[in-house]
Order: structure tokens, then C-alpha cells, then sequence
């Protein structure tokens, strides 16, 4: 069983921890060269995380096969601190926007101190106040040093984003910034477990990140199931899971016309091809999802069906004019149909355009209370006479049921 420690170096880094926390410019604190009694525990990294209202400390424990993750309050981490450096971890390495110190004991039970400058932290960063800094840090939604990040090849041995890959980190942090604002709307947050569904999930950067911020960093027990049609990335994306020991998300062969889902608390479809879109909006309002987000790509199904009024015809003679317009029709009528259908629902670019040309996203968020929609309804069906549209694809779902 460790003692408590007590050492004028070990107090002093203690009180730049706490201090770093409470200022905000804590990034991370790593324990590493561990001594105890737990089989396969690498190391442990602790990081500020946000949870509800609280500030807490994320501490995930690293295990040779598999990561857990507990959050504790300030007072309850120090008293770990205090317990394990210099008996279970003989390493401690803390950065902060400044900082960066490492804390060791040498074989001798010598206590060797190590604190520099951070290099890193730019002349921008140092105007900011703590209140400033502090908001930064709450902001922060996926940190580079996620494992799943290196096992998708986003990131590098050393957690640095490769370059090639800084396009799909910019789109899974925004990503993740949109549907944390929702899930607090929602009050999804203080459910005990979740279930997503991932339409159309691909390679599954967003699918991994989505599981990975539920459950690492709101502590939420989480279910997450991609639902792709091609079975060699269904398996490729089910052997990384397994890789990394995670039990919360799996990865299932199908089209998404014929899945059937039930109980889904977030459903998820990101440039799912063309109607595709379609059947996941009607999966998501079917089920009754708290939130729908959807990312659409290839608006095929209006374009042929367009007949363009007299005024709008010398716009639309250009190519290029009618796919704009075949795409906004497109999803315009997918938000409305949302609305009919008991969501309050946004249409926005979620990410800007150098990052992906296909940038718009469609949010809704299921209302508490229902109102009378026979104003939208008679909306939609205006908008389809003007372009002489007969058949939106979701609409027609949504009647068959
Ligand atoms: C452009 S990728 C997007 C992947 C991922 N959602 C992302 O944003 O990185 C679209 C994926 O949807 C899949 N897909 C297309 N139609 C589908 C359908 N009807 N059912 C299931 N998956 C589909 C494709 O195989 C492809 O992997």
C-alpha cells in the first residue's frame, strides 16, 4: 500500500497543478513509469473536461488492452497525486499553456525537477485572461492524444496530426462542437446511456469520435452503431474497435432503405450518397431521435424533376445554377418535412468550405411540445407545384408510414 508523500518538489508541482486548473492553462498531466501492483497499466492521463456545469479532471487509465476513464474533482485528484507519485509512478510530466515540467524519481529515491518554457503556447495565447483561457479549455471537444486518432491514422506515434489528415481533424472537432451544443439543448447529457446511429458511416472517423466523446469525456454509458454498405469497411472498422478493447460501438453490413432501428437517441447521417440521406431522416423521426444530424451529398433525385418557372428560367439555363437550386430544394424540403414532423431544425454550414466542399448540415432537435404544422405542410406542397416536383423522397417515406 503507497504512503502519502510529502517532499518540498513534490508540493510545489502539486500547487502549479492546482493552480494550472484553476486558471484554465492546464492541458495535460501524464503519470508514466509505473511500479504498482495492476497488471498492464501503462500510464494515466489527466485532463480538465467539462461536464454539465462541473470542471472535472478526466483521468484515463491506460491499460495495455484497454482504456478507462474516471472523472474526479480537484480535491479527489490531488489526493491520488499525492498517493501515487514517487510510489506507483515514479514519473509525472504536466504541461500547461506555459509549462511544461516533469516531476521523477531516480532509482537513487532522488526527486529530479524539470520545467521549461512551453514552446508551444503563441504570443496570441498569452493575451488571453484566465477567464479567457478558461472558456478555451471548455472548448476544447477532442484532444490530439485520443488512441483512436492514431489507430485512424489522423495522428502520428506522437499524437501530431498528419498533415494529409488536418482536413478530416478540423471536420471532426467541429463535428463534435455542434453535437455537444445539442446534446445540453436536448438535455441528452443527463441520460445515464445513449444510443447512435451512424448512417452510412464509411471509414468512421466521426463514428469513433462520437463514442469516444460520450463516453470518455461526459462519462455517458454509450451505444454506437455504423451502418455501412460496404462489408470491407464494416470489418476494417470493427477490427479497430476491437483493437482498442472499445464494448460501446459496432459496425453492421446494410443498406440503410431496409435497416431497421429502434430506440435511437441520436441519429447520425454524414454525406450518406443521395437518398440514402433520405431513408435515414425517416429512420431518425420513425424512431423518434432526440437529434438528427445529417450532412447530405448528391441531391440526384430533384434535379431531373425540376420545370423551371418562366422568371426563374434564365437563371437556371446555366448547369451549374440548376444543381444549386436542385440542392437547395432538395434540402429545404428535408428541413420542412422535419419541422412537420415535430423537430426544430437548422440548415447551416457546419465547417468551412477549404476543409469540404460538402459543408451544409442539417440539424433538428426534437421539440418538447407539439404545434400545429398544417402552416409547413401547406408550405411544402406549394413549393412542389412551383417546380413541378412529384416526388420528394423523404415526404413519400413518411406518408407510406
Ligand atoms: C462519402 S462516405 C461518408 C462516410 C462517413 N459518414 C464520413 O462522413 O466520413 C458515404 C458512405 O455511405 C455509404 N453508403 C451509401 N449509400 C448507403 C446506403 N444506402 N446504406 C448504407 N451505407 C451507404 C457508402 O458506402 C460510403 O461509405
Amino acid at each position: 500500500m503507497p504512503t502519502e508523500n510529502s517532499s518540498l518538489e513534490l508540493e510545489t508541482f502539486l500547487t502549479d497543478y492546482k493552480q494550472s486548473f484553476s486558471s484554465g492553462s492546464l492541458q495535460r498531466l501524464v503519470l508514466s513509469k509505473y511500479k504498482g501492483m495492476e497488471a498492464d497499466l501503462n500510464r494515466i492521463t489527466i485532463r480538465p473536461v467539462q461536464i454539465k456545469d462541473q470542471q472535472l479532471l478526466s483521468f484515463l487509465y491506460e491499460y495495455r488492452t484497454n482504456h478507462i476513464t474516471k472523472n474526479l474533482t480537484l480535491q479527489e485528484s490531488i489526493e491520488k497525486l499525492q498517493l501515487w507519485i514517487g510510489n506507483d509512478f515514479h514519473n509525472a510530466h504536466m504541461i500547461t499553456d506555459e509549462w511544461e515540467q516533469q516531476l521523477s524519481l531516480s532509482k537513487k529515491g532522488k526527486w529530479l525537477v524539470n520545467k521549461n518554457r512551453n514552446k508551444n503556447f503563441t504570443a496570441e495565447q498569452k493575451t488571453l485572461t484566465p477567464e479567457l483561457a478558461h472558456n478555451r479549455n471548455k472548448l476544447r471537444y477532442v484532444e490530439q492524444d485520443r488512441p483512436y486518432l492514431h489507430e485512424l491514422g489522423i495522428t502520428d506515434a506522437n499524437a501530431q496530426i498528419i498533415p494529409a489528415m488536418s482536413r478530416k481533424w478540423k471536420q471532426i472537432n467541429k463535428f463534435i462542437e455542434v453535437l455537444s451544443t445539442a446534446i445540453q439543448q436536448t438535455g441528452l447529457d443527463k441520460r445515464s446511456q445513449l444510443h447512435i446511429a451512424d448512417f452510412g458511416s464509411g471509414k468512421a472517423y466521426l463514428t469513433f469520435a462520437v463514442h469516444d466523446y460520450l463516453s470518455a469525456n461526459l462519462g455517458v454509458k454509450t451505444q454506437v452503431t455504423g451502418v455501412e454498405l460496404r462489408q470491407n469497411l464494416v470489418d476494417l472498422c470493427n477490427q479497430t474497435a476491437k483493437k482498442l478493447s472499445l464494448n460501446g460501438i459496432k459496425f453492421e453490413q446494410g443498406d440503410v432503405q431496409h435497416f431497421s432501428a429502434q430506440d435511437i437517441n441520436i441519429m447520425i447521417a454524414l454525406h450518406a450518397c443521395d437518398t440514402a440521406t433520405d431513408y435515414a431522416l425517416n429512420m431518425g423521426i420513425r424512431t423518434g431521435a432526440d437529434i438528427i444530424m445529417c450532412s447530405p451529398c448528391c441531391h440526384k433525385q430533384i434535379r431531373p424533376q425540376l420545370k423551371s418557372p418562366p422568371l426563374l428560367a434564365p437563371l437556371l439555363q446555366y448547369g451549374i445554377h440548376l444543381g444549386q437550386e436542385a440542392e437547395m430544394i432538395t434540402d429545404s424540403l428535408r428541413a420542412l418535412l422535419l419541422e412537420a414532423n415535430g423537430y426544430d431544425t437548422k440548415v447551416f454550414e457546419f465547417v468551412s468550405l477549404e476543409h469540404t466542399s460538402k459543408n451544409k448540415m442539417i440539424l433538428a432537435q426534437k421539440r418538447k411540445a407539439p404545434r400545429d404544422n398544417s402552416e409547413i405542410l401547406k408550405q411544402i406542397a406549394d413549393i412542389k407545384i412551383f417546380y413541378g416536383i412529384e416526388e420528394h423522397c423523404l415526404e413519400s417515406l413518411l406518408q407510406a408510414d
